[in-house]
């Protein structure tokens, strides 16, 4: 069976951990050159060379989503070393817990928007005029459960991922003639390491997983490699005839009104 993204240039950025190491990890393996594009270099070095080692042709530059410049320099390492960039998957994301509205500190609004939001934009900007040059693309930004519904408590998460879904619409009009897809992908809780580590710190990370699992139909969090199929799906030219979409990927937990 052929590759699903046999030689396409793919950028993902925040791919040094969680979902994004794993979409890296499974875009390498469908054939893919992916440029690990994350603000962690000693994760984002380490992830890259696992790649390698595995087969996949990877290389790590390390970016500030939140920096214009930054994201140009990324862009440039990756035309220069691998290619035009054929899809990007805008997964860089922060999120603070624990945090009401008027407890929220500018900064962290501030740096709230510059990754999560300006972030995407940033690496869309750079990549859009490749992929108008070759007629084609694919941008998959991810959302979450955030992006229709509120958690209290993650301000200003939601009103960050709510953003995005307006973005992916726009771009995805903006650049549908030339062939461009622009989707949202939008996770339930999924299992990334530093999920672990914070069920941990809970003092019973037993309890404290059976807890968000239990919010999901499934009675169960997502594997990261769960989130990572989407993501190849919406990627790849299987969804071709998709665009300004949000495919929500929850175990259910979206129409649950009551449990
Ligand atoms: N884990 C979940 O349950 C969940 C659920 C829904 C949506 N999401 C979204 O999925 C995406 C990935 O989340 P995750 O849980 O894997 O996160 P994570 O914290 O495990 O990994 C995020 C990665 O992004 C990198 N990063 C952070 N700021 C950056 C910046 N300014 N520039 C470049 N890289 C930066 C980090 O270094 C890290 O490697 C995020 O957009 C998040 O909002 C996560």
């Amino acid at each position: 069976m052929n590759p699903r993204l046999n030689k396409k240039v793919v950028i993902v950025t925040g791919a040094a951990d969680g979902i994004g190491q794993a979409i890296a990890e499974l875009f390498c393996q469908e054939g893919a050159l992916v440029c690990v594009a994350d603000v962690n270099e000693a994760l984002g070095v380490k992830v890259a060379a696992e790649l390698v080692a595995k087969g996949g042709k990877a290389i790590f530059v390390k970016t500030d989503v939140a920096n214009i410049e930054s994201v140009q320099n990324m862009v440039k390492i990756t035309v220069e070393t691998l290619g035009k960039p054929n899809i990007l998957i805008n997964n860089a994301g922060i999120i603070y817990q624990n945090n009401s509205p008027l407890n929220t500190t500018q900064a962290q609004w501030d740096k709230s928007f510059n990754v999560n939001l300006d972030g995407m934009w940033h690496c869309c900007k750079e990549v859009l005029p490749f992929m108008q040059a070759a007629g084609e693309g694919s941008i998959v930004n991810i959302g979450s459960v955030h992006s229709f519904k509120i958690v209290p408590n993650h301000f200003p998460y939601a009103v960050t991922k709510h953003a995005i879904i307006g973005l992916t619409k726009n771009l995805a009009v903006e650049f549908g003639e030339h062939n461009i897809r622009v989707n949202a992908l939008c996770p339930g809780m999924v299992e990334t390491p530093a999920a672990f580590r914070w069920f941990e710190e809970s003092g019973d990370p037993v309890a404290a997983r059976k807890a968000l699992g239990d919010i999901h139909p499934l009675r169960r969090n997502a594997a990261c490699k769960e989130i990572a199929y989407p993501a190849l799906f919406l990627a790849s030219d299987e969804s071709s005839f998709m665009t300004g979409q949000s495919m929500i990927v929850d175990g259910g937990r979206s129409v649950v009104y009551h449990l």
